[in-house]
């Protein structure tokens, strides 16, 4: 698949295939062009050359397979703020749901059960431009999170999160998982969920693919590890001599 934006900047040849069921990693630096392949995936962009298939069904700009496609993806947004726009967190949260025209008693069975998920009980009448970005972040999910999507697409899940808040979004989606045989596809700047949650990585260089496969290999790819670099380097403009 090819693809380019007006400023230049390229993702070329790529292809990749996640198996159903799965959990694959997206990573490489700011810039390389994480966001954008989520975008294509999700139908926001149209690739130039090239092809996505989602559930075995090729994604069109036709309005309404689209909408068919799109009803199966929970997208995260990398940015929150991009997500949350009802005027009360409750009524947030069960947009996605009633879109889907869900009947009314299982929307708010389900708000509830999510509210409760990402421990956001008390904010429920708040406006999302009121919370904390972490909270924005949980509150995304969990609107993401009743419509039991089939494909949980992740932009930066854990970024700016605290550890209690990132083993919480973990322990959701993975029960998730769990009973919705969903898949996941997220980005992530940090190696560690890389190497012991995802089961496929891929690693972009500039809109190019540096590597795809194993993580636990890829990991150990000194091309791979020169791209992304590590704290040994940061370390040594920060030791204490
Ligand atoms: N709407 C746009 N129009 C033109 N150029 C864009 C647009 N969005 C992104 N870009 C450019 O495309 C490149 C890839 O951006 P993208 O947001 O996909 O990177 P990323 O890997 O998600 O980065 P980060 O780790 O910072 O989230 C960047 O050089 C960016 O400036
Ligand atoms: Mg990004």
């Amino acid at each position: 698949m090819n693809f380019s934006y007006n400023s230049g900047f390229k993702i070329q040849n790529l292809s990749l295939k996640i198996e159903e069921n799965s959990i694959y990693a997206l990573t490489g630096n700011n810039g390389s062009g994480k966001t954008t392949l989520l975008r294509l995936l999700v139908g926001l962009l149209k690739p130039e050359s090239g092809f996505i298939k989602i559930f075995n069904e090729p994604l069109t700009r036709n309005k309404k397979e689209l909408w068919e496609i799109r009803q199966k993806i929970g997208f995260l947004f990398q940015n929150p703020d991009d997500q949350l726009f009802a005027p009360t967190i409750e009524e947030d949260i069960g947009f996605g749901a009633r879109n889907l025209k869900l009947d009314e008693k299982e929307v708010k069975k389900r708000v509830l059960w999510a509210l409760q998920a990402v421990n956001l009980i008390e904010f429920k009448d708040y406006s999302p431009f009121n919370l904390s970005w972490g909270q924005k972040k949980r509150a995304a999910l969990a609107g993401l999170l009743v419509l039991k999507p089939k494909l949980l697409i992740l932009d930066e899940p854990f970024a700016n999160l605290d550890f209690n808040a990132i083993y919480n979004h973990l322990k959701i989606i993975e029960n998730l998982k769990r009973e919705e045989n969903m898949t996941i596809l997220f980005t992530t700047h940090n190696l560690f969920f890389v190497e012991n949650w995802a089961k496929k990585m891929l690693v972009l260089d500039n809109g190019k693919s540096l590597y795809e496969g194993e993580p636990k290999e890829g990991l150990n790819d000194t091309q791979v590890l020169e791209l992304l670099g590590s704290y040994d380097k940061i370390r040594e403009i920060i030791k204490n001599d």
